[in-house]
């Protein structure tokens, strides 16, 4: 997560989407253990992102119109379809030919996102937004980032609210999963 002052919310989420993509360049031109530390930070990021734009940047996509509403259930329905994909492949070894043969396909579809989104959703986010709005969405992401899931859940309901209501209390338990994890390196 960036630091400090964040810009506005698009950059700060074109940003992630840059860092996402050098991510899933890393897994896919690593092997052994070198993929499974280019995995987890992967999924760690791709989990709060995903989260963080449901709860800060769809809703005001969806609440400018017609044409926002269409854009946020498109890419809605992308992220929960990825969130579920992603929450498979973590039970997977990243070294496996089954983690392999889902890992393409994988990152096609969460490219393909995110260009979706860079193409259409920021833009109009732009058009409907003033600038002192877009800086505290940036801030607001970043909050979002902060308590949201560090790991996909694919039982937790597949909407905004859902994902407000239950990902302070996921987050947690993630947060105390993710330090135990580190803590026996
Ligand atoms: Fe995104």
């Amino acid at each position: 997560m960036a630091q400090g002052t964040p810009e506005d919310a698009v950059a700060f989420l074109r940003h992630q989407h840059d860092e996402i993509r050098e991510l899933f360049a890393a897994v896919e031109g690593e092997t052994g253990q070198s993929r499974r530390d280019a995995f987890e930070p992967l999924v760690r990021l791709l989990a709060v992102h995903e989260t963080a734009e449901e709860m800060v940047i769809y809703p005001a996509i969806r609440s400018s119109g017609g044409e926002g509403r269409r854009i946020a259930d498109a890419r809605t329905e992308e992220e929960d379809h990825a969130k579920k994909v992603l929450t498979d492949l973590e039970k997977l070894d990243p070294g496996s030919a089954e983690f392999e043969e889902m890992f393409g396909p994988f990152r096609a579809a969460v490219e393909s996102h995110a260009e979706n989104e860079e193409r259409e959703a920021f833009p109009l986010l732009e058009q409907t937004t003033d600038e002192e709005q877009l800086r505290r969405m940036a801030s607001a992401l970043m909050v979002a980032e902060g308590i949201a899931p560090t790991h996909p859940h694919k039982a937790a309901p597949e909407s905004a609210i859902g994902n407000l209501l239950v990902g302070p209390f996921v987050g947690m338990v993630d947060r105390v999963r993710d330090a135990l994890r580190d803590a026996t390196r």
